[in-house]
C-alpha cells in the first residue's frame, strides 16, 4: 500500500515536471515567434543598417538553411502559387505582399515603384535599359508600361537570380518586351550596339551594385548610348547610397537632375530615386 502511494506521488511529480517543461517550451517558442514576426521587424524599420542586417543577412541565411532554398526561389514559388499568369499587376502585387508579410527582398518595391511607373509612363520609351534585374520585379513594372514594339534590355550577372527572373517575367507574360542578358554591366554596355543593334536608350534604370552607377554612366556616355533627352533613373541613392554618382550627376552641365524622396523598399528608412535628363 505504502509502495503504491509512493509510486503515485512519483508519477504526479513527473507529470508536473513535464507540464512545466512543455509550458516553458511553448512559451519560449511563442516569445521567439513574436520577436521574429513583429518586434524585431518593427524595431529595425527606421534604421538602415539594422534593417539591412536583419532582413538581408540574418533572416535570409536562417531561412535558406531551414528551407533548403534561396530567397529568390521562395519569391518565385509565391508568384507561381498566387499570381495570375499573364497579368503583370498580379505578379507585382504578389511580390509586394510576399516582401511585406513574409520576407523582405531588394526589389525597388511598391513605394518607389510608383515613382518609377510615373517616370516610365511620362517618357513612353521605345528603348530601355535596366542595370540589375534580381528577380525581375522592376523589370515587370517597367515592361508592362512600355508601348507596343518597345524593348527593355535588363542585365544581371548572377545566374541564379537570372534563372528566377526569367520565370517571373514569363509568368507576367512579358517575354516579348524583355531581353534578359546575363553578365556584368561593365562588359555588356560596350557591346550593346554590336550585340543588340541598339543605337541609343530613351530610358536607363540603374539598380545594380552602387559602386557601378558612376563608371557605368560614364561608359554609357563614352559608348554613345545616351541621346539628348535620355532619362537616367537611379535607385537607392540614399540607402545604401551612391555619393560619387550623385556628386557627378548633380554637378555635371550635361545633366539636369532631380531627387524624388521616398523610402527604402518595404521600410520607413529614407531612400529615393534620382532622375537625371541627359542634355547632350
Ligand atoms: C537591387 S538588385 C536589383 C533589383 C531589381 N532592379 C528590382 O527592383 O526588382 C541588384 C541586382 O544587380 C545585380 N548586379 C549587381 N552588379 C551588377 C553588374 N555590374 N552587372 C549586372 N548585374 C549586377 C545583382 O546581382 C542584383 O541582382
Amino acid at each position: 500500500m505504502r509502495l503504491c502511494v509512493r509510486s503515485l506521488k512519483t508519477a504526479a511529480t513527473e507529470i508536473r515536471m513535464w507540464v512545466f517543461f512543455l509550458s516553458a517550451c511553448a512559451g519560449g517558442a511563442a516569445l521567439l515567434y513574436v520577436l521574429y514576426s513583429w518586434l524585431i521587424p518593427a524595431a529595425v524599420q527606421y534604421n538602415a543598417s539594422l534593417a539591412l542586417l536583419w532582413h538581408d543577412v540574418i533572416v535570409e541565411r536562417v531561412l535558406d538553411r531551414i528551407t533548403g532554398s534561396t530567397r529568390p526561389q521562395r519569391l518565385l514559388r509565391a508568384v507561381q502559387k498566387k499570381a495570375t499568369q499573364g497579368d503583370p499587376q498580379s505578379v507585382i502585387a504578389t511580390i509586394d505582399h510576399f516582401c511585406r508579410h513574409s520576407e523582405w527582398a531588394m526589389n525597388v518595391g511598391d513605394e518607389k515603384g510608383s515613382i518609377l511607373d510615373s517616370v516610365v509612363t511620362e517618357l513612353n520609351p521605345s528603348s530601355a535599359l535596366e542595370l540589375g534585374t534580381y528577380c525581375g520585379y522592376s523589370t515587370v513594372r517597367i515592361a508592362r508600361l512600355l508601348p507596343p514594339g518597345s524593348k527593355l534590355i535588363t542585365l544581371e550577372f548572377n545566374p541564379a537570380y537570372a534563372a528566377v527572373a526569367r520565370q517571373v517575367i514569363a509568368w507576367a507574360g512579358l517575354n516579348d518586351k524583355v531581353q534578359l542578358v546575363e553578365g556584368p554591366s561593365g562588359d555588356l554596355i560596350p557591346q550593346m550596339k554590336e550585340l543588340f543593334g541598339v543605337q541609343t536608350f530613351d530610358f536607363v534604370f540603374l539598380d545594380h551594385w552602387k559602386d557601378r552607377y558612376l563608371p557605368d554612366t560614364k561608359l554609357l556616355e563614352e559608348c554613345g548610348l545616351l541621346r539628348k533627352g535620355t532619362v537616367l533613373l537611379a535607385d537607392n541613392v540614399i540607402c545604401p547610397g551612391t555619393p560619387e554618382y550623385l556628386e557627378y550627376i548633380r554637378n555635371s552641365s550635361r545633366y539636369e537632375s532631380r531627387y524624388f524622396k521616398s523610402h527604402l523598399e518595404y521600410t520607413k528608412v529614407e531612400d529615393g530615386l534620382e532622375k537625371s535628363v541627359f542634355l547632350g
